[in-house]
């Protein structure tokens, strides 16, 4: 018996651009003593103590033991309806307009296999979270690319989309507050997003994963906020991060009941429900006190302060963060983004992320993570500070 030939749809997959990065990471990690790893955003701290509570009362309870329903509970659904109306005035149909997802990773993933065949369109920013490529390569569509500049607050220009293309396309993939950029999204934009994807019927997967992440006393929009978005898309909201529960993925889309039901078939097929106690304690995250995610989100708020007023007196640029927990520094004149991280690692032992590792437009930036300690940033900034950039 010899090795047994991947699928044509596995051989689309692309690089997984983190896991090479954990490789090189750790090549650097052996090579360099108290190296500061600001490159991956893990949330650092633990989930607040409630919901744990909860998980393990839950774990006593033996019809956490039985098979739960394919697509998950009904109470889960309906805690997560009344989150969207308590935190954002969105009115939600828990029985039609709530999936379960295991993590919002899988449900980014998911969505491209539910609404797109091999050749068709999708329109992907450009840099973006890596994992919709996933998605993409798995439904074999095509890649029609919306550039995310400076210049444009990293926001897409819907009227730079030819008309072809925007006739071809069927999805397309927002994220704000946005990683890696940390930009985020008006008003006036998400109601661009809503016209312009009626216009051209496409649906819109806006990923919200860092959507109670927003500074300066800002909170960042629900792109269901904006009049008619229900008919055109769905967001993706993740506990991973408003919670600090990334290592529990659990995940929920809302919105438009079609997209919706296609996820939940394709869910019945695949995943089959998860833990009822991971559903108890998810559910009690949504509804209990939420002091925890505002006293979160203050956190990074000052870390990012601390962080960024060590480099204040420098030559570094960067955009001050209006949510999300990263910084996107623009490399030196002369650097690419990987040779910056290189040189990083190298002259003061601090690892960052690659900007062109979210795409070509990437190029020339790399990107910070503050899920770290105050300690750990404040001296990460002032090696950086002490370079002659
Ligand atoms: C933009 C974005 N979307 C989705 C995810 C995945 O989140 P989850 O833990 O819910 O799978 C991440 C995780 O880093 C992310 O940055």
């Amino acid at each position: 018996m010899g090795d047994f030939a991947k699928s044509e749809m596995l051989k689309r997959l692309p690089r997984q651009y983190f896991s090479y990065l954990a490789k090189r990471k750790n090549e650097l990690k052996a090579q360099y003593e108290d190296i500061i790893d600001l490159g991956v955003g893990n949330p650092d701290l633990p989930a607040p103590e409630f919901i744990v509570e909860e998980l393990k009362a839950a774990a006593d309870d033996p019809i956490n033991d039985q098979y739960g329903p394919a697509t998950g509970f009904d109470y889960l659904k309906e805690a997560v309806a009344e989150y969207y109306l308590r935190e954002y005035g969105v009115e939600l149909d828990p029985k039609t307009e709530v999936a379960i997802l295991h993590g919002s990773k899988a449900g980014v993933v998911e969505v491209s296999q539910c609404l797109l065949n091999p050749g068709d369109t999708v329109l992907l920013p450009n840099p973006s979270y890596p994992d919709y490529l996933s998605g993409i390569g798995l439904a074999g569509a095509k890649i029609a690319e919306l550039p995310l500049l400076e210049a444009n607050l990293f926001l897409p220009q819907y009227g730079q989309v030819d008309e072809q293309t925007a006739e071809a396309a069927k999805l397309l993939f927002l994220n704000y507050p946005n990683n890696p950029t940390s930009a985020v999204a008006t008003p006036e934009f998400f109601a661009e997003t809503v016209a312009f994807a009626k216009q051209h019927h496409i649906c819109v997967a806006q990923d919200f994963a860092y959507g109670t992440i927003g500074f300066d006393g800002e909170r960042p929009l629900s792109f269901l906020q904006t009049p008619g978005a229900k008919e055109v898309g769905v967001e993706f909201f993740t506990l991973s991060k408003s919670h600090n529960m990334a290592g529990w993925r659990m995940g929920f889309a809302v919105g438009n009941a079609s997209v919706i039901e296609s996820l939940n078939l394709l869910q019945d097929h695949i995943g089959c429900g998860y833990y009822g106690g991971i559903q108890r304690a998810a559910a009690k995250a949504l509804t209990g006190d939420q002091s925890s995610v505002r006293n979160l989100t203050a956190t990074y708020e000052r870390r990012r302060d601390l962080f960024l007023k060590e480099l204040e007196s420098t030559a570094f640029k960067f955009n001050k963060p209006k949510g999300s927990f990263y910084i996107w520094l623009k490399a030196p004149e002369g650097f690419s983004s990987e040779e910056f991280m290189e040189y990083l690692a190298r002259e003061v032992q601090v690892l960052v992320a690659p900007g062109d590792g979210f795409g070509s437009l990437g190029a020339g930036y790399v990107r910070i993570s503050l899920a770290h300690s105050e300690e750990r940033l404040i001296e990460a900034a002032k090696r950086l500070a002490q370079l002659k950039i």
